[in-house]
């Protein structure tokens, strides 16, 4: 998977029939801006947030059903239309597979709740409550929490029994360990890559198990910022079976040529993320994610990274539909908001984000420099986020893409449902394809670099120290080629040394541009800026060797 994936969040990318949403054909319509057209970005997959029948409580993670797309979307035959456009164009399609749980609405939990007895009684975790109190009322089996908040245990009075949440209350938990539920799952997995679709993105995989007898977990005296930090999730995820349930499901994936997944981890650390991976399956971890912008963290953070997941391949995600965008939350910790120090900082990320060694996940919008927006309350659509007390708005991350400069931003001719960027009628797509200095300019030249350059795509990465504490550098190989990553966090100026070890360098990238030539072995590193730089002459240095990487191209 050395290509680059484009994230869509459906509802909020491009709506077609001017009912305020997001859709398929309007995806499909948009295709020219993502691959295969004279102005593309030049990606390689696009993931697709849910898209399937969803009361949207939990912005589509809740589903009512696992083979159809909610109308709101479209249909099944827009799906069909998308990944046929997309792989006219050498886009490969991931869908994202929400197996943890599914909507309270779905047909197997609307019969569940029921009764103890029928053919899905054991398709989620019920259980008997663990007493009752003075007042009479039951109470939970264990004390697992719900991320969301509160307990991770509703009470369902006519089967009466408590069900499983580990998210809202209408998101229960399945049982994986009940034959049939796994059929119907595997049966689902095998019906969509017989449509076509090429991998997966595995929602809150590592939770899918948890331990049989359902044992409270132990509480930690100094917990976090939130409840569920103030338990050890020593047996509400990453339970040992869970490996071979990923077997089973790999097995299905791999007899398909081409094909690749993603996991989504659930609040597990990196050594988790490295322990789940295999050949054509990778697994996000957060490090990048959660990373303040200066070098120093930066530094630690590709530290880090490098180290858990030498000799295997991980991946790059600055952004998400969960969290802050990146740009928003470095231009708080540079405490300017101005448009131009907002464009330098997101050029400046793009460039690690793209130089890094791992598969690059984009979340749309960002190659515009998009930032949060703020919602206010009457607004809000985060059900779940409400739920938290605002504590994590993720209405923020997912606005309307802006395409041009008109009032509705070219989203939409309705009422969007969520509010349009307040910045989108000079930061749209539109307006930055006509200009060469854009955020998206450099987003397409960093592709452009990226594709054609074998030491970024897949060479070994080293960090460089060049002797000033706010740069950030470092180098990546691939046999006798190397190509030097250089990138400033601050708002000052200054001289750096490059490399002695390989070079003479050439300046190949800067996200300031005109860029500025070296000047011997040293060249001038602007505030914020990033520069790419190429070896002029090949380095000698015999028995150096690359693995190969593993590739989305199968
Ligand atoms: C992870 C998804 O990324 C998030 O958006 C969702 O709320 C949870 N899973 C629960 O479905």
């Amino acid at each position: 998977m050395d290509g680059v994936v484009y994230q869509v969040y459906p509802r909020s990318f491009a709506d077609s029939n001017g009912d305020g949403n997001g859709d398929l054909p309007g995806l499909i319509d948009h295709l020219d801006h993502l691959a295969g057209g004279p102005d593309s970005l030049g990606i390689d997959a696009i993931w697709l947030s849910p898209i399937y029948p969803s009361p949207m409580l939990d912005g589509g993670y809740d589903v009512m059903d696992y083979s159809a797309v909610d109308p709101v979307f479209g249909t099944l035959a827009d799906l069909d239309r998308l990944i046929e456009a997309c792989h006219q164009r050498s886009i490969r399609v991931i869908l994202d597979l929400v197996m943890n749980h599914t909507s309270h609405l779905h047909p197997w939990f609307v019969q569940s709740r029921q009764s103890t007895t029928g053919p899905f009684a054991d398709f989620y975790l019920w259980r008997n409550p663990s007493g009752w109190d003075r007042d009479g009322r039951p109470e939970p089996p264990n004390n697992w929490l719900s991320w969301f908040g509160g307990s991770a245990w509703e009470w369902e009075p006519q089967r009466r029994q408590f069900y499983l949440h580990t998210f809202l209350p209408e998101q229960p938990d399945v049982n994986w360990r009940c034959a049939a539920l796994r059929a119907e799952m595997w049966a689902m997995v095998q019906g969509w890559l017989d449509r076509g679709v090429d991998g997966f993105r595995l929602d809150v995989f590592n939770a899918f198990v948890k331990a049989a007898e359902l044992p409270s977990n132990p509480e930690i005296a100094a917990g976090g910022s939130i409840p569920w930090d103030g338990q050890e999730h020593r047996y509400d995820k990453d339970q040992p079976e869970l490996h071979d349930l990923l077997a089973e499901f790999r097995r299905i994936v791999d007899a398909r040529p081409g094909t690749s997944t993603v996991g989504e981890l659930f609040t597990s650390g990196i050594e988790a993320a490295v322990a789940y991976w295999a050949p054509r399956h990778l697994v996000f971890d957060w490090i990048l994610l959660e990373t303040a912008w200066t070098a120093a963290s930066f530094r630690a953070a590709i530290a880090a990274r490098e180290a858990a997941w030498a000799g295997r391949w991980p991946t790059i995600a600055l952004s998400n539909h969960d969290h802050s965008r990146h740009v928003s939350r470095y231009l708080d910790t540079l405490d300017r908001h101005d448009p131009a120090t907002s464009d330098a900082v997101a050029k400046a990320a793009a460039t690690i984000e793209l130089t890094l060694r791992g598969t690059p996940f984009l979340y749309y919008g960002e190659e515009i420099g998009a930032r949060d927006i703020v919602v206010p309350r009457s607004r809000a659509r985060d059900r779940a986020a409400l739920r938290m007390a605002d504590w994590w708005n993720r209405d923020g991350c997912r606005a309307p893409m802006a395409w041009t400069g008109d009032a509705k931003a070219g989203f939409t001719t309705g009422r969007p449902w969520l509010p349009i960027p307040p910045d989108a009628a000079s930061r749209n797509v539109e307006e930055q394809r006509a200009s060469g200095s854009s955020v998206l300019a450099h987003y397409r030249r960093l592709l452009a670099l990226r594709r054609g350059s074998r030491p970024l795509r897949t060479g070994e990465l080293a960090l460089v120290d060049v002797g000033d504490p706010d740069v950030l550098a470092y180098l990546r190989r691939a046999n006798d080629e190397a190509t030097l990553v250089v990138v400033r966090f601050g708002l000052g100026s200054g001289e750096i040394e490059l490399p002695q070890a390989a070079g003479p360098w050439k300046v190949v990238l800067s996200s300031l541009e005109p860029a500025t030539p070296t000047i011997g072995s040293r060249i001038e590193v602007r505030p914020l800026e990033a520069i790419v730089l190429d070896t002029v002459a090949p380095l000698v240095e015999p028995g150096s060797s690359v693995p190969d990487a593993p590739t989305i191209h199968g």
